[in-house]
């Protein structure tokens, strides 16, 4: 299939995400998740703890539910967000290839925006070694570079400190708030939004052929 230009809406992205991302320090990789990693997804949700926050949240799966063909329902819900352009999740893992979290690109809006929003969380067990900031630099390389992105953003409320954190000490620089933004835990909450942006990062992207 010839490539596509990364200005259209609805590219599509199987072949620009490449096999795996290592962090900065190398102590973390991103990639997507594929078939074979059905044991390490499963270890990782029963590892988990009980959530130490309101922003955590208990496995997405009950423990009867790990199966096989669930896992499955989440490699083809990945694959087709891929194939249509919008959005693109990976597995954060440790060296050792212990999935740790997930990080993805979600409304990926081309055309004259060339813009995402990126979401990360990175299990219980393994939060406070700064593998999320780790993370979230791999992923923002891969935006600006294979992906062709412009600017990322993020969207965070105010109390959730450690994604604040999170995102300061990944480049995302603070712009505003934006009033009920977001309904979570019942409610609509404000949340900050942060973004980086391509040329603040040192990459050059060339200007939309619209
Ligand atoms: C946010 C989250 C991804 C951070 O993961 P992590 O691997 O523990 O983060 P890191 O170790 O890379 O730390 C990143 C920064 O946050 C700070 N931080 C981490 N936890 C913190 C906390 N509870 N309170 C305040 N700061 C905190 C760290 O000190 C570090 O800042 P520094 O470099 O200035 O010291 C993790 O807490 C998480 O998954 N939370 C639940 C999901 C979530 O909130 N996702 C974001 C939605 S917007």
């Amino acid at each position: 299939m010839p490539r596509q230009s990364l200005f259209t809406q609805g590219v599509r992205m199987t072949h620009l995400i490449p096999e795996k991302l290592a962090g900065k320090n190398k102590r973390i990789y991103i990639r997507p998740l594929r078939a074979s990693d059905f044991g390490s997804w499963r270890e990782s949700q029963a590892a988990m703890a009980a959530p130490r926050s309101e922003f955590d949240v208990p496995p997405a799966v009950k423990p009867a539910g790990r199966t096989r063909k669930t896992f499955r329902g989440i490699l083809k819900a990945n694959k087709s967000l891929l194939r249509d352009g919008a959005g693109c999740f990976w597995g954060v893992f440790l060296n050792d290839n212990r999935l740790i979290g997930r990080i993805g690109l979600m409304n990926i809006t081309r055309d004259a925006y060339q813009s995402a929003e990126i979401t990360y969380r990175i299990f219980n067990p393994f939060w406070g070694w700064g593998y999320a900031q780790e993370a979230v630099k791999a992923c923002l390389r891969l935006a600006f570079t294979e992906l062709g992105l412009n600017r990322i953003e993020a969207y965070i409320e105010p109390v959730n400190l450690a994604s604040v954190r999170t995102a300061e000490a990944g480049g995302f620089k603070k712009e505003g708030l934006a009033r009920k933004k977001l309904f979570t835990r019942k409610a609509w909450r404000n949340v900050l939004v942060y973004a980086a942006v391509c040329s603040d990062h040192g990459f050059k992207l060339n200007p939309p052929e619209l």
